[in-house]
């Protein structure tokens, strides 16, 4: 049976751990060819081996997607490999130290921006720019920046380039698991907030983010979609 993103050439950072990579392994099965951008390298190849396991055509690279000549080289060598982009996934971010707002450093504070805000625009420009140039549309799906997609969606609109946003709520990822540290009980708590009283997984982001980017949601651009167990319900 054909899968909903076959043949579609998708790129996603963060790619080496939690819902990057669960969402990797829905692209392979659903038929995408893959480009597996992470800053560490060796947790984006086990994501590489996964995901050709799962059949896929995929490459993987090591980028940082705070640098602008690292991001740009990411689109450029996904095009040299497999010609175009037609989808693709800005997840990469960071948890930061966990700390007040009187305590928390600059240097905190800026690298947190650098990758979960810069890096995503910086994605953004490099792939909207190529989908551009191939003339035929695209879909991009950026992890939490309401504001960001919203305005990229209207921008892009008429070149048939939809932008889309998750918004997870607790998964169960190795980032949870540093941030559960720094609370007693933490887990009990959240899940115990959330309307359907667990925490969610990754695969269930990652099932949310290949709808969006596939043909089954051609009608949908600039949401902000939560992800999240009904918690934003609330
Ligand atoms: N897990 C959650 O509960 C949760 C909730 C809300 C939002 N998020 C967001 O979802 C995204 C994925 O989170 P996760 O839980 O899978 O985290 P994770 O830490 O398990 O995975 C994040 C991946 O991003 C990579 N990365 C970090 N900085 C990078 C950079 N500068 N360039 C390229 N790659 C980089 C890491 O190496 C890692 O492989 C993040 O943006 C996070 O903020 C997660």
């Amino acid at each position: 049976m054909a899968g909903i993103l076959d043949g579609k050439v998708a790129l996603i950072t963060g790619a080496g751990s939690g819902i990057g990579r669960a969402t990797s392994r829905i692209f392979a099965r659903e038929g995408a060819q893959l480009v597996l951008v992470d800053v560490v390298a060796d947790a984006a190849l086990e994501t590489l081996e996964a995901a050709k396991q799962a059949g896929a055509k995929a490459i993987c690279l090591k980028a940082d997607v705070s640098k602008s000549d690292e991001v740009e080289a990411s689109v450029a060598r996904t095009v040299a490999e497999f010609g175009r982009l037609d989808c693709a996934f800005n997840n990469a971010g960071i948890e930061g130290e966990p700390a007040l707002t009187h305590k928390c450093s600059e240097a905190n504070w800026d690298r947190v921006l650098a990758i979960n805000l810069t890096g995503v625009w910086l994605c953004m420009k490099a792939e909207i720019a190529q989908m551009l140039k191939q003339g035929h549309g695209g879909a991009i799906v950026n992890t939490g920046v309401a504001g960001l997609t919203r305005a990229a969606a209207l921008e892009y609109g008429r070149h048939n380039i939809r932008v889309n946003a998750v918004c997870p709520g607790p998964i169960r990822t190795p980032m949870l698991g540093r941030l559960m540290q720094f609370t007693k009980d933490a887990e009990q708590r959240m899940v115990r907030s959330e309307p359907l009283k667990r925490l969610g997984e990754p695969e269930e982001v990652g099932e949310t983010v290949a709808w969006l980017c596939s043909d089954r949601a051609s009608y949908v651009t600039g949401l902000p979609m939560p992800v999240d167990g009904g918690f934003f319900a609330q």
